[in-house]
This record gives structure tokens, C-alpha cells and sequence, in this order.
């Protein structure tokens, strides 16, 4: 008897316990958050979409009606008394508005990237079983909240090399929805280098027959090792289209590189009558910066590229091309071999056309008449260039922007000259280097240190003069993938240092707090594991490495 009443209390308490909401753990922390007491159920809630909502903004909504769907299990319905999704034309693109209280759930914002956000708060505002794929029991109720929000920086960036390992579509999908989750708006896509060329072009068939293809990869640091198996890849022009369509679909702009002119064995590989010597060359099987590169004196160089870079901006419609411009002469093997451009005849005439004197800064006003040529030929097309922090050295012409990635400096110098630039340090940024202290444990890494916490506490307008942080665009990470060969050490360097990122490009400087964000990790983790992604949970010194399963074979 006692125990049926024990039990009947129990039952009655339980069917009486009202759903709880999370604690409020939205990463990149919104703009404006007033919390009150009470929540909002959602299970089979009413949803109406405003109709003044464009096209892609009626597919984000619907991705998040379908999205609670499946989590709660129960279809939602038709109706004005649950969450209503509003067109405001007086918002800016990327913000929006969320207001939760009795009466239901109003969402407001301008424009795709609002709503895409807004859902990425609603979700994150709700167990973490929303970024699942299946019914999850849990406490479907939203906390009563006033929210406004937008971001500090425009380019909220992350970059991806799949050129030193390949990652499939799929596998870029998944990076960019990992970014959606995040509010991140730009993916760099580092597509040629040389150790191969991902992109097809259809005018230069041999970039995919050769250029593509390396015969062998580097083990370990060993450089004079190679494995000895033929690796590679590339995207279709089809293939490279569907990526951005899913990333528009998401408010994400793809920024493709073709880098140039330096970085270009694997296309010389294949067209070896545009390097100074002639050849031959061979895609690049060890890592390092290989020292052939275009020749700067041959005029075929230039059709070569504008057929390249015609397919690319018909494929990319975005506003800016990366053209790389990095590292030209820092090539690291052979070290008795003097850089081409100092020996060959072609690029010494070229310097002689164009008056340039020998001496130091030779070479860089030698690339600065290709960059110039190529930004022209960009400019034409109704586009714009983003070049690495190099291409800033000798006389950049007007209307380039500046990826800083030598540190700060290059940031700062272009932005003091009037150049737009996009800070990328890889002081803070460089999410190919170890994030744990116990780097033996840790899966191999390039080198470098960048535990989460570092990440976190960049600021990009440090160091930057006064009166010209106007011209700071915004932020990136980097992710090179040398010493990065599966998808799960990808997804664990990538994370959770994106979520760091995330904050410095989202948040005012004074809306940052270290200890509030890493109280939200855990949270973070349950909706990562939900959507099935790795990350390191050693970034904050605990041992997460049995989730890596490539974590000890190095
Ligand atoms: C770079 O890391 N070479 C841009
Ligand atoms: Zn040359």
C-alpha cells in the first residue's frame, strides 16, 4: 500500500512537471536576449509564413518546420496561434527578431540570411535533439525570450583545402551546415595548389586528366618519403554548382581560389609551356611550397588563366576571386636552385619592358604586373579580387582586398592604405595546428598552438590604426589539411574552434565572455553529436580522443 502511494505521487508529479526550457547556450551569443519565465510548447505547433518571403527564405523556414517535425515526432499545422515567420523590409539582411511569450512565437527578418538565423536561434534554443535525424523525447518548449540580433562583421568567414586531401561533396556539405549552425556567411575554397586541381575546366581538359592526380603523398614529415599511392580528385562543374546552390540555400556565398601565380606546379604538371623552364614538372607529391611557378614573361600565361578564370566566374557568382598571390618565392626544396623569375630570360625581358630594377623589390612589382593583369581581367567581369597578404608588397592597384594571414600586419597595412582587408592571423586562425597541450596525444598536426580559448580572445581591430577599421571586412579561420586525411580529423580541428570563431565574428567586442561561453560547450557537444559531427573535447584539457579514431594511428 505504501508503495502504491509512493508510486501514485510519483506519477502525478511527473504528469504534473511542466517541460522545462534549456538554459539559454546560443552560440555566437545574439546581439539583445531578455529571458522571462515561462516556456512555449512547440510539439505540433501552428506555423505561418508570412508570403512576402522570397523563395529561399520559404525553404529555410520550411527546413526548420521539417527539422521539428522529425525531432518531436508530430506533424505541425497550419495556424497565426503558434510560430509565425514575418517578412520586415525596415531589418538589414542578416538580422532578425524572435519573440517567444504566451502567445506564441514571432519571428521577424528582411531577407534570407535573417530567417536562416533566426531558425539556427530557434534551434539552439531547443534540445539538442533538433539537429538529429530522428524523434527524440525530450522538452519540446521554447523559453519565453525577446531577441535582436546582427552581426559585428559582414565576412564571417572559414576556409577548406581540399586539395592536400580531397573531401567529397557530401563531406563539404557537412562543413557547410556546420557553418550554418554557426552564422558563418562565407566558405573559401582553396581549389588548386601544387599538390593538385580540383576544379574542372572544360577548356583545359588536362587539369582534371593530370593536374588532379599526384602520384604519391608525403608519410609523415618525412619529406623524402612518399607513400607511393596515386591520390586525387576534382569536382565537376555540376558537382561545384550543387555546393553553392546548398550553400546559397543557407546564406552562404562560396569564394572560390585559384592561386596564382605561384602554388601552380600541378597545373604546369600539365601545361609545362607556362612555367619559366619549360619542364617538366610533376604534381607535387611531398607538402611545402614547390619553387616553380608561372612564368611572369609568357604571354600565353595570361589567356591560360582568363579561360580558367571565365569558367570559374561563370560557376562562382560570387562578388570576389581569390587569387591566391602567396608564398611565390618561398619555395623550400632544392635550396641551391635560384627562384625562376631570377634566372629566366622571358621574366628578365618582362622586367625591362616594365622598367623594373633589380634589387629586392624586383620580383614583387614582377607580381604585381600579373596580379594587376588578372584583377583587371576580374574587374571586367564585374568582379573583385581577394589576394593573400603578399600581393599588398610593391604597388597593389586600387579596389583589391587583403587576406592578412603573415600575422597582422598585412591588415593593418592595407586597411592604412585604403585597401578593404579580411583578417585571417595565423597567430589565432589556423585550425591546422594543435589545440591541446599533450601534442603527443593529440592526432599529428602541422605544428603551432591554438588551444579554443586563444581562438576565442582575437580581436580583430587590435592593432589596427584608429579611423581605419572601416576597412576591416571581417573574419576568417583557415583549415589546411596536409596532415589531415579523414573526415573525422577534419570535423575535430574543425571544432569547437568554429564555435570560437563564431563569436568574434558575430559578437561585439564587450558582449564576449569567455566563462559564459565555455559553460554553453557542453551543450554544444550534445547538439554536435546530434548532427553526428567529431570535434575535440581536448580543447579545454579533457582527453576526448577515443571519439577520433585515426587519433592514435600516427
Ligand atoms: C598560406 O597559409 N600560405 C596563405
Ligand atoms: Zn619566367
Amino acid at each position: 500500500m505504501k508503495h502504491l502511494a509512493l508510486f501514485l505521487s510519483v506519477a502525478l508529479l511527473a504528469a504534473c512537471a511542466k517541460p522545462q526550457p534549456q538554459a539559454f547556450h546560443v552560440i555566437p551569443m545574439p546581439a539583445d536576449v531578455t529571458l522571462s519565465d515561462g516556456a512555449f510548447p512547440v510539439k505540433g505547433v501552428a506555423v505561418a509564413v508570412d508570403p512576402a518571403l522570397d523563395d529561399r527564405s520559404q525553404k529555410a523556414v520550411g527546413r526548420f518546420v521539417q527539422a521539428l517535425e522529425t525531432a518531436t515526432g508530430v506533424k505541425t499545422r497550419r495556424g497565426e496561434d503558434g510560430i509565425r515567420f514575418c517578412f520586415n523590409p525596415a531589418m538589414a539582411a542578416e538580422q532578425y527578431t524572435i519573440s517567444v511569450n504566451a502567445d506564441g512565437v514571432v519571428v521577424e527578418a528582411s531577407a534570407l540570411n535573417g530567417f536562416v538565423y533566426a531558425c539556427e536561434t530557434l534551434k539552439q534554443m531547443l534540445p539538442p535533439a533538433i539537429y538529429g535525424d530522428r524523434k527524440a523525447k525530450a522538452d519540446w518548449v521554447l523559453p519565453y525570450v525577446q531577441i535582436q540580433d546582427q552581426p559585428r562583421f559582414a565576412y564571417r568567414g572559414m576556409h577548406l583545402d581540399p586539395v592536400r586531401h580531397f573531401w567529397s561533396i557530401e563531406e563539404t556539405k557537412r562543413y557547410l551546415d556546420v557553418m550554418t549552425a554557426y552564422k558563418l556567411n562565407r566558405f573559401h575554397w582553396h581549389l588548386t595548389d601544387d599538390q593538385g586541381w580540383r576544379i574542372e575546366i572544360k577548356a583545359y581538359p588536362k587539369l582534371t586528366e593530370v593536374s588532379a592526380w599526384r602520384n604519391g603523398t608525403v608519410i609523415k614529415k618525412d619529406w623524402g618519403s612518399n607513400d607511393g599511392i596515386r591520390y586525387g580528385g576534382y569536382y565537376t562543374q555540376e558537382e561545384l554548382r550543387e555546393v553553392v546552390e546548398y550553400a546559397a540555400e543557407r546564406g552562404i556565398i562560396v569564394i572560390p581560389e585559384v592561386d596564382l601565380p605561384g602554388h601552380m606546379v600541378a597545373a604546369l604538371a600539365a601545361y609545362p609551356e607556362l612555367g619559366c623552364t619549360g619542364g617538366p614538372y610533376e604534381v607535387w607529391t611531398r607538402w611545402g611550397v614547390a619553387k616553380d611557378i608561372l612564368c611572369a614573361g609568357n604571354d600565353a600565361i595570361f589567356p591560360f588563366l582568363e579561360g580558367v578564370l571565365s569558367e570559374v566566374m561563370d560557376i562562382f557568382p560570387s562578388e570576389y576571386i581569390h587569387i591566391g598571390g602567396d608564398e611565390c618565392f618561398n619555395g623550400d626544396a632544392e635550396p641551391d636552385r635560384p627562384d625562376p623569375w631570377d634566372v629566366c630570360p622571358k621574366c628578365a625581358a618582362r622586367m625591362r619592358t616594365l622598367g623594373i630594377r633589380k634589387g629586392p623589390q624586383a620580383k614583387h612589382l614582377l607580381q604585381n604586373y600579373v596580379t594587376d593583369r588578372v584583377q583587371r581581367f576580374i574587374n571586367a567581369h564585374g568582379r573583385k579580387i581577394i589576394g593573400w597578404d603578399e600581393v599588398l608588397e610593391g604597388n597593389l592597384t586600387e579596389g583589391a582586398t587583403v587576406m592578412s594571414w603573415r600575422g597582422i600586419a598585412g591588415g593593418v597595412a592595407a586597411a592604412r592604405k585604403g585597401f578593404d582587408a579580411i583578417m585571417t592571423p595565423y597567430s589565432h586562425l589556423y585550425f591546422d595546428f594543435y589545440q591541446s597541450d599533450e601534442q603527443e596525444l593529440e592526432p599529428f598536426a602541422i605544428g603551432g598552438y591554438q588551444p579554443l580559448e586563444h581562438v576565442y580572445g582575437y580581436e580583430p581591430f587590435e592593432g589596427i590604426e584608429p579611423g581605419t577599421e572601416d576597412h576591416i571586412l571581417g573574419v576568417q579561420a583557415n583549415l589546411w589539411t596536409e596532415y589531415i586525411a579523414t573526415p573525422e580529423h577534419l570535423e575535430y580541428m574543425l571544432l569547437p574552434r568554429l564555435c570560437a570563431l563564431s563569436e568574434v565574428q558575430w559578437c561585439a567586442a564587450d558582449k564576449k565572455d569567455y566563462a559564459r561561453f565555455d559553460a554553453s560547450l557542453d551543450h554544444t557537444f550534445r547538439l554536435l553529436d546530434a548532427m553526428g559531427v567529431n570535434y575535440s573535447l581536448d580543447c579545454r584539457g579533457l582527453m576526448g580522443l577515443e571519439r577520433l579514431p585515426s587519433a592514435k594511428q600516427e
